[in-house]
């Protein structure tokens, strides 16, 4: 029997919360050797002008397995249809059976929210309370909902170059997580006051300027992947505690290391740890109350294996979804 879970199921079975607690231990498991991450599959698809990425993961300490199917077709937008859809295959690592097929693309979201989320827990002051959007996407939801599941928020801002955006952002999220949640009209409007930042764009130049962060402040920059792409300024990048998810992810394709990179601006040394080395105790995470800390991250198959296991396993416990023989 396999269990096919719908976005609606994925979302009731794993809360935030959880979700972080489960990043933590899927980059525990990345920083300490006990997780197989083959390089992802690309398969280029230029007739369509699309990409079907494949990611898979196996974490063993924890016996999981799965893959996910990730297909962004540019011109999907024009025929109405979503740019990018998601799918997750888990496998019973145990047995090899295939175990459970969902939604991946609301699931991506939430592992995304859940790093940082493991990351402002890990990194960012106890008393954090005022916290800083940018990109009012799907990224950006799940961003705000993981840094108000470790740090007392009292406030939140938002900015985007869309203020219509924002804008719907701002009357939606403030009534979900029952916070104020404004848009800034200015970048430095939302920056100058946060004690986390999280910036989740698709921005090719930094988001923000380098004076109007704060000392203390926490920052977790999620949007660019590729080497070409920045949301944070070098200036920032050199003033902070740097934590990558993953070094060999990080080095190939985040723009924001990168680009100060091949500027002779840093060397790789600047680069504290990866999450997961904090994660596992193997290294301290914040030290003084005015460092500023940034958690830059490009995705790992081992988030969405670790995501994807605890939303089946609760699943399983709360009776969602509907079991099919093959
Ligand atoms: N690190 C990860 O694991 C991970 C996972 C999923 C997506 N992402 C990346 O996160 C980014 C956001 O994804 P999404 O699904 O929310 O996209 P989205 O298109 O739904 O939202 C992005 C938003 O950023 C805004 N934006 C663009 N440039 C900006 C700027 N300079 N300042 C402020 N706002 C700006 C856009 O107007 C848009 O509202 C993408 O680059 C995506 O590839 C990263």
């Amino acid at each position: 029997m396999i269990r096919i879970l719908s976005r609606e199921d994925v979302r009731r079975a794993l809360p935030m919360r959880q979700a972080i607690e489960a990043m933590k231990g899927a980059f525990a498991q990345l920083s300490t050797g006990q997780a197989d991450v083959p390089l992802r599959v690309a398969l280029d698809v230029p007739r369509h002008n699309g990409v079907t990425l494949f990611m898979p993961a196996y974490l063993a300490a924890d016996d999981q397995m799965a893959v996910k199917i990730v297909s962004v077709f540019n011109d999907n937008p024009a025929k109405g249809l979503p740019l990018i859809h998601a799918l997750v295959v888990v496998v019973d690592a145990t047995t090899g059976e295939p175990a459970a097929v969902m939604d991946g693309t609301y699931l991506t979201a939430l592992r995304t929210g859940a790093a940082s989320g493991a990351a402002t827990d890990l990194l960012a002051r106890e008393d954090a309370s005022t916290a800083a959007i940018f990109g009012a996407g799907a990224q950006g939801r799940t961003q705000l909902e993981a840094v108000c599941a470790v740090r007392p928020v009292q406030e939140a801002w938002v900015y985007d170059v869309s203020r219509e955006r924002a804008a719907a952002y701002a009357a939606e999220m403030s009534e979900r997580l029952s916070l104020p949640v404004r848009v800034a009209e200015t970048p430095a409007e939302a920056v100058h006051r946060a004690d986390v930042i999280c910036t989740a764009t698709t921005s090719t130049k930094p988001v923000f300027a380098d004076a109007d962060v704060r000392p203390g402040t926490h920052i977790n920059a999620i949007g660019a992947y590729t080497p070409q792409m920045q949301e944070i300024p070098a200036e920032t990048v050199l003033r902070a505690k740097v934590v990558i998810d993953h070094h060999e992810a990080g080095l190939a394709e985040a723009g924001d290391l990168l680009i100060p990179l091949r500027q002779g601006l840093m060397t790789e040394d600047h680069i504290y740890a990866e999450l997961g080395e904090i994660a596992a105790g193997l290294k301290p995470g914040r030290k003084l109350p005015e460092e500023i800390t940034l958690f830059k991250s490009v995705g790992v198959a081992v988030q969405d294996v670790a995501a994807a296991s605890a939303v089946l396993e609760a699943a399983r416990r709360l009776g969602l979804g509907s079991e099919v023989a093959l």
